[in-house]
């Protein structure tokens, strides 16, 4: 594996972290604390080229690869994990989707806008009763000739009410099983389509997470991505590389972790020296420092896998389970590392404590990773 990175990957990482510094990070305490959504910075991120970075220019993206996406989107959860949420879902979940398996027509209508932040995308596949167990879909896609009547509820939907664009997974042919889902374009304004409550969560709380109804929605057959059936599909598809995203994520908290903790060890005194010169905190450092090492270089594993069309599905998955579960120990060190001082939110480490548990959960909890782990090393 070569991570030499190359002068333009070096740039957009560069050019991440300054954004993160100047116009993430003012204000993310607030914004955590009354759930706001981090509009005007994603307008920002789209401008910049954030949040369609892989997109192919001709339909309004960056045109980078996966390992670019990476960089960028450690660094932006170093600082907001709320805002990176958006980013991936947008990139990886929505524009990817939309992009690899839609036709020329749904491209040239969605991406564009999609690809600059002038809207943003959400996926839905959780339902209140299928979230693992994610064939079991409940939401119906009744084939109507020239259109489909979608009826169903969905859990858990990040964007829920930001997204003016959502890829919905419905089930049109039980018999069929998975093979009988079909994934839909619905748009904002559809009749029928109505934007349930707003979730109240322990973390990524500037990220807005809602349940959405549909009743008899009139959804054009020529919204349908790809072949009939192919709903699932795409929709695993997409998460191998949304599972990327989220391990970048969580990396982000996790090295976000250790850097907090290295200024604060070198800066706060106890018994007559920095705490940095106590043998048990540069050991917590030491720890914290590998992992994030690890964690990155799984990471970008996988990003070069993709970005060189091979398989990622078992590189992404080990990515996202074990810089998921670093994300959660280096913020709960982080937190031990500041004492006291963890404990509030101005020094920002209780946050990523609070942040950090969502990667374990969501694109597939920890459990499900290992389900797709053990699968492809036990074939
Ligand atoms: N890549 C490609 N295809 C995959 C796949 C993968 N990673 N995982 C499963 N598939 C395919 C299988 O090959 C199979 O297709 P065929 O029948 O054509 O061979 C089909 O999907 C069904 O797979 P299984 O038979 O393995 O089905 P299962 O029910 O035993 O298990 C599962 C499937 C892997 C557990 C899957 O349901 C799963 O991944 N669950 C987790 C769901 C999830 O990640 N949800 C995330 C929602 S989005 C989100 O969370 C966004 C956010 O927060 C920001
Ligand atoms: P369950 O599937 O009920 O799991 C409960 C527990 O059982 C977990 O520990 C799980 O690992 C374990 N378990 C289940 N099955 C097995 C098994 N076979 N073997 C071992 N253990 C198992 N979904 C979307 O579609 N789009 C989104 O944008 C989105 N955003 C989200 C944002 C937030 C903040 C949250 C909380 C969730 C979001 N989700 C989204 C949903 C998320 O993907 C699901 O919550 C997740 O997949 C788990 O499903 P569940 O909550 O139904 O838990």
């Amino acid at each position: 594996m070569n991570f030499n990175l190359t002068e333009e990957q070096l740039a957009v990482r560069a050019a991440a972290r300054d954004f993160a510094e100047k116009e993430l990070l003012p204000g993310v305490i607030e914004r955590d604390n009354a759930q706001q959504f981090p509009a005007e910075q994603i307008k920002m991120m789209g401008e910049l080229g954030f949040m369609g970075m892989m997109v192919d220019p001709k339909y309004g993206g960056g045109g980078m690869d996966t390992v670019s996406y990476v960089l960028a989107m450690e660094e932006i959860s170093k600082v907001d994990a709320s805002a990176s949420v958006v980013m991936s879902v947008n990139n990886s979940l929505v524009c990817w989707g939309l992009e690899h398996f839609g036709s020329e027509e749904q491209k040239q209508k969605y991406l564009p806008k999609l690809a600059s932040g002038q809207q943003i995308g959400a996926f839905c596949l959780s339902e209140p009763e299928a979230g693992s167990d994610a064939t079991s879909q409940r939401t119906t896609a009744e084939d109507k000739g020239d259109h489909y009547l979608l009826n169903g509820t969905k859990n858990w939907i990040t964007n829920g009410n930001s997204a003016s664009v959502y890829l919905v997974m419905a089930q049109t042919d039980p018999e069929k099983k998975h093979k009988g889902i079909n994934c839909l374009i619905v748009e904002r304004d559809y009749e029928g389509f109505v934007v349930g409550k707003k979730e109240d969560k322990l973390g990524i709380r500037g990220s807005d997470t809602h349940s959405l109804m549909f009743t008899d929605v009139k959804v054009p057959k020529e919204n349908r991505i790809g072949e009939d059936g192919f709903g699932f599909t795409l929709a695993m598809k997409s998460l191998n590389g949304g599972r990327i995203g989220i391990a970048s994520q969580a990396l982000g908290i996790a090295a976000g972790s250790l850097e907090r903790s290295i200024a604060y060890a070198k800066e706060r005194k106890a018994f007559g020296k920095e705490i940095a010169q106590h043998q048990a905190i540069q050991f917590k450092i030491a720890d914290m420092a590998t992992k994030v090492e690890a964690a990155r270089l799984l990471c970008l594993k996988a990003a070069m896998l993709k970005d060189r069309k091979e398989d990622y599905s078992q590189a992404s998955a080990m990515a996202k389970l074990y810089a998921s579960q670093v994300a959660m120990e280096n913020a709960v060190e982080a937190v031990q590392i500041h004492g006291g001082y963890g404990f509030v939110k101005e020094y920002h480490v209780e946050r990523f404590m609070r942040d950090a548990k969502i990667t374990q959960i969501y694109e597939g909890t920890s459990e499900i990773q290992k389900i797709v782990i053990s699968r492809n090393v036990l074939k």
